[in-house]
């Protein structure tokens, strides 16, 4: 186990290449470098005086639907705005290149941006769901809103309900379909990679356990430590975008394979 791994290591790289089965769990730090704030980051503007985990819940949006999805109206257009990075392009070859040769590839995030799915990453399990999907809170039907305007806050439904985002407030359960898939093919996979991840915020995290207990290859990537940097096979203090050199010494230059 490494503490700290600046360059890429030829034994990621021939996993990568070998791999039947490799599993991506990424997070936040995957759309830094794409300029979109994390919610840990302080916020600008109108929202600067709110506390995102005060606005994050079923409560506050019962109090005070206008202002819960104002806001996340905000985050949504932030993020259309915004284009994936050089990491997300990386995950994608990656996913190319391990389906072409039989294998099987899954992307688990915790990020709502959809930034992955933009790119053109085809496998992608959500867990915290998307800015991108409200849902009625009167019949459920959920529609995918893409960068439209909304007309009122909150948006409503053809059935007259309140539309909310499809996102899982602190509180809510995370579906379970996608984190059970998600825990045993982190599991039972050959590679796992966690990326841009502060490894803390459970259930998420338990795949990275999953993982470790499962005893793939472990490839951590996030320029500062983790509580799950000294449990990985491998800690590469790098951004996001490192996985593309990664991708391009296991399978050479960028293809459309
Ligand atoms: N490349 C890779 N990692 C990066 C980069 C980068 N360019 N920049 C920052 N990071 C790392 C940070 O070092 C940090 O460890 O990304 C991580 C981001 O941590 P969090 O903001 O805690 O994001 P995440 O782990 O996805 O949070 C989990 O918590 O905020 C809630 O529901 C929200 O899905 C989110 C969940």
């Amino acid at each position: 186990m490494n503490d700290r791994e600046p360059d890429i290591k030829w034994p990621i790289v021939e996993r990568l290449r070998a791999a039947n089965h490799v599993v991506v769990l990424s997070g936040a730090g995957t759309s830094a470098e794409s300029g979109i704030p994390t919610f840990r980051d302080a916020m600008t503007g109108l929202w600067a005086k709110f506390d995102p985990m005060q606005l994050a819940t079923p409560e506050a949006f019962a109090a005070d639907p206008e202002l819960v999805t104002r806001w996340y109206d905000w985050r949504r257009e932030k993020c259309w705005s915004c284009q994936p990075n050089a990491g997300h392009v990386a995950l994608v070859e990656m996913e190319k290149h391990v389906l072409a040769r039989g294998g099987k590839f899954t992307l688990v995030t915790q990020n709502v941006d959809r930034l992955h799915q933009r790119a053109g990453s085809q496998r992608v399990l959500e867990l915290h769901g998307t800015l991108f999907e409200w849902r009625c809170v009167s019949c459920s039907k959920s529609q995918d809103v893409g960068g439209e305007p909304f007309a009122s806050y909150p948006p409503l439904c053809d059935c007259g309900g309140a539309r909310r985002p499809g996102v899982v407030w602190f509180g809510e359960s995370l579906p379970m379909v996608q984190l059970s898939q998600g825990r045993n093919e982190a599991g039972s996979c050959d590679l796992f990679f966690t990326v841009g991840t502060s490894a803390v915020v459970y259930p998420a995290a338990g795949l990275i356990d999953a993982a470790i207990a499962g005893k793939p290859m472990t490839v951590e990537v996030n320029p500062d430590a983790t509580p799950a940097s000294s449990r990985v096979d491998h800690a590469l203090r790098a951004s996001a975008s490192v996985l593309q050199r990664l991708v391009d010494a296991a399978f050479g230059e960028p293809s459309d394979a």
